[in-house]
């Protein structure tokens, strides 16, 4: 069977044995939470039990945890193609796009623009919108079509602020030529690598990205509500001064001055004490991308899409949905198919062991996380796909309590 053969000959398929994976799921949805990495297992065990419970308070030293958000940062700046000294970890993306928004409007005093799109992640804009309400009405929020933001730049723009794949559709933003564009015109760039960090090459130096924030509980598996990230390029961080000056973003935190003064380097990020226990068992998570080709990564991403589409045609239920995501080479790792009772359909396919989700209004989500679903998964999960959709067993009862999370 040709999914046997493709499973055989996957460069990356070993490392489906670095997970703790549930018996007879298949899992569709680690574009949004990430499964556990057996290391990430082991580790927590070991922080909570022997860092905190034998070592307590001296654990700061003794196991450094005091550098812990720049080691992990560090790790996360080899995936996403950034230099060391540039990313820390820490707090959410909500919070790290408020204090990279900031800093830049900061950094650009004439400009009183921030540029988006209207289908960028809510809590981005939101964000943008307390900030607004914050600073004063001199600043606005404009929105951007996603389909030609380098013919909307005007030099009255101070940030751009885009998120590389959208999370509905997975259309992905060309970062090296926006951020060109973008510099042309005396823009600064922010990006959110939510849907990038780990599931494809990202350039982050060699695009000359200013900002960047990303959240590390996706395609980095990092637990749920890990620690996110935030990139500060080299040649900002001597001028970036962001709001939420911390005790742990000052440059002597244990001098105990009652005055805040910057280090100068990504740090000034940190505003609190990091959440030690997340952050640990983040760091063993990123082990599995030791040494990781992320173009082996994005290539399995493609072949498992085009399995899935051509299992679907097969099937016979391509058709019975709009497939609302972009041509292959414009997208991200996920497909999106629009169906009036997506909601419904995904709960029933949940409920015969494939977890996909759904985004409003009508969105069937999945997410192809290459390091651990084999096209055999595939083949199964859209074989239980054809047959919800072809018996109509999503219209049963027990699907349609619409639950808090979706
Ligand atoms: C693009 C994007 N940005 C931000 C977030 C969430 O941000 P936070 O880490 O603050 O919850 C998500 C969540 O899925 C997302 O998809």
């Amino acid at each position: 069977m040709i999914e046997n053969d493709l499973d055989n000959n996957d460069a990356l398929g070993h490392i489906r044995s670095q997970f703790s994976l549930p018996e007879g799921i298949i899992y569709l949805d680690g574009n949004s939470l990430g499964p556990l990495p057996s290391k990430a297992k082991a580790r927590a065990t070991e922080v909570v039990e022997k860092q905190w419970g034998d070592d307590l308070i001296t654990s700061w030293n003794k196991h450094n945890w005091i550098n812990l958000p720049s080691i992990v940062g560090d790790k996360i700046g080899a995936i996403v193609g950034a230099e060391k000294g540039q990313i820390v970890s820490c707090d959410s993306i909500s919070v790290n796009v408020f204090k990279a928004l900031s800093a830049a409007l900061k950094l650009s005093p004439s400009r009183k623009v921030i540029a988006t799109t209207r289908d960028n992640f809510p809590t981005d804009i939101y964000m943008v919108q307390g900030l607004i309400d914050l600073l004063g009405d001199d600043y606005t929020l404009r929105y951007l079509d996603e389909r030609d933001i380098e013919g909307q730049l005007s030099d009255d723009i101070a940030v751009l602020m885009l998120t590389q794949v959208n999370f509905r559709s997975g259309f992905k933003l060309d970062m090296a030529s926006i951020t060109d564009s973008a510099h042309d015109k005396g823009i600064l760039t922010l990006w959110d690598l939510a849907h990038s960090a780990g599931a494809f090459p990202v350039e982050l130096d060699a695009c000359n990205v200013d900002f960047a924030v990303g959240c590390t509980y996706k395609y980095l598996n990092g637990g749920p509500g890990a620690p996110a990230f935030i990139y500060v390029a080299t040649k900002h961080q001597s001028t970036y001064k962001q709001p939420l000056s911390g005790w742990m973003g000052h440059n002597a935190p244990f001098a105990f001055s009652p005055d805040y003064a910057s280090p100068h380097t990504v740090r000034q990020n940190l505003c609190g004490t990091p959440g030690i226990i997340s952050m640990s068992i983040l760091d063993a998570a990123l082990s599995v991308f030791d040494g990781l080709d992320l173009d082996k990564v994005a290539r399995k991403s493609v072949a498992l899409q085009q399995y899935f589409i051509s299992c679907m045609k097969q099937e016979n239920i391509f058709n019975a949905f709009d497939f609302a995501s972009p041509d292959v080479e414009q997208r991200g790792s996920q497909l999106a198919f629009r169906h009036e009772h997506a909601y419904v359909i995904c709960q029933a396919w949940i409920a015969c062991g494939v977890i996909a989700d759904f985004r409003a209004p009508d969105i069937l989500r999945i997410g192809f996380a290459p390091l651990y679903l084999r096209f055999a998964d595939i083949r199964v999960a859209v074989e239980k796909l054809a047959s919800i959709m072809n018996e109509k067993t999503y219209l049963n009862e027990v699907f349609q309590q619409k639950l808090h999370v979706t």
